[in-house]
């Protein structure tokens, strides 16, 4: 009998990767290696989802991304890296220093921390995390591994934190750029951790992105599905179009005190923009994955 291929994710503590060694282990086709930072376990916010991912069947192994000796040992026999680290400053030089280890170890394939809109068809500039992916995506190309990227547009769990910025839930505002027709995409946490578990193994996936997302819809769309779901109305606000949209990130960047003033708006920009839309959505080649649409989502969420 074949062996099972080895996966091996890194940033497995954090909010989506301990739901990609979930999503792995229930599907059963993989072993699974979760990379975690050397005394994590001693970290209390850790130790609970270290016990998890052991007691689910991950082997826990420590290395840090910032020193590549370490990761050396434990990509060796690895077939497949995925990363879910957060995009920051630090996790960028540390991200490349992974594609180098896996390249040296003989990985076959590597999935960048992206689960984002499409950041090939963005501008350098438009938005300051998503400049970082492209980043680490040239360098994963320059490195000659195979790739496969998962693009998902926004989480849906987003919606009711700052990173939605349109629904103000706060103050009972929603507050729209744009003529709020332009397409968006919407997936949960839990659906992309799913779509990852089949993207690991799936042949047809060499170095292409799966373009999945739980629901298409508009800004107009988004608030009617709100309203529906929660039974609350929201006063509907109209901030501009796209380009001043565009003037106003360009602004408030010039005098932000921190990028938070802004980023939420530059990641509202590459959606109502459509620059980051997802041309080739491929649900269906995994029609055993029904994920969940953004009213079903709110039926389930208290918001
Ligand atoms: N599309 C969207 O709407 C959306 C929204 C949110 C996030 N995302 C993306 O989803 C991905 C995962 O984000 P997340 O929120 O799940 O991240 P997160 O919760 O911040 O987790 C980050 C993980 O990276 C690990 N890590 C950081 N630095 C490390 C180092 N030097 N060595 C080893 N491990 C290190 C952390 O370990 P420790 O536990 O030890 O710190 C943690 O496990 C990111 O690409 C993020 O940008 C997308």
């Amino acid at each position: 009998m074949a062996s099972k291929p080895v996966v091996l994710v890194v940033g497995s503590t954090g909010m989506l990767g301990i739901k990609i060694i979930s999503a792995l282990l229930d599907k059963g086709a993989t072993v699974v290696k979760a990379m975690v930072r050397p005394g994590s376990d001693s970290k209390k916010e850790n130790h609970q989802k270290i016990e998890q991912m052991k007691a689910q069947g991950a082997i826990i192994v420590e290395a840090d991304l910032m020193k590549p000796e370490t990761m050396l040992p434990i990509c060796e026999g690895v077939d497949v890296v995925v990363s879910a680290v957060g995009n920051n400053q630090e996790t960028v030089p540390g991200q490349k220093n992974l594609i180098d280890v896996a390249k040296q170890q003989g990985v076959k394939r590597f999935i960048p921390s992206d689960y984002s809109v499409d950041y090939r068809k963005i501008d350098y500039g438009d938005n300051d995390n998503l400049d970082m992916r492209k980043e680490v995506f040239s360098y994963l190309l320059q490195s000659g591994l195979e790739y496969t990227l998962i693009l998902n547009g926004a989480f849906m769990d987003n919606i009711g934190t700052p990173y939605t910025a349109q629904l103000d839930l706060d103050n009972g505002v929603f507050a729209y750029w744009g003529d709020g027709e332009t397409l968006l995409d919407f997936t949960t946490t839990d659906d992309t951790a799913k779509y990852v578990a089949e993207a690991v193994s799936d042949p047809d996936l060499a170095n292409t992105a799966l373009e999945v997302a739980g629901e298409v819809l508009s800004n107009k769309q988004l608030l009617a599905a709100y309203e529906e779901a929660t039974g609350k109305k929201l006063q509907v606000k109209h901030l501009g179009s796209v380009a001043e949209l565009k003037a106003w990130i360009e602004q408030k960047r010039a005098s932000a005190n921190s990028p938070i003033e802004y980023i939420p708006q530059q990641y509202e920009y590459v959606m109502v923009s459509g620059k980051g839309k997802l041309d080739n959505i491929q649900n269906s080649r995994y029609p055993h994955i029904k994920p969940l649409t953004v009213r079903q989502y709110l039926q389930q969420t208290d918001l």
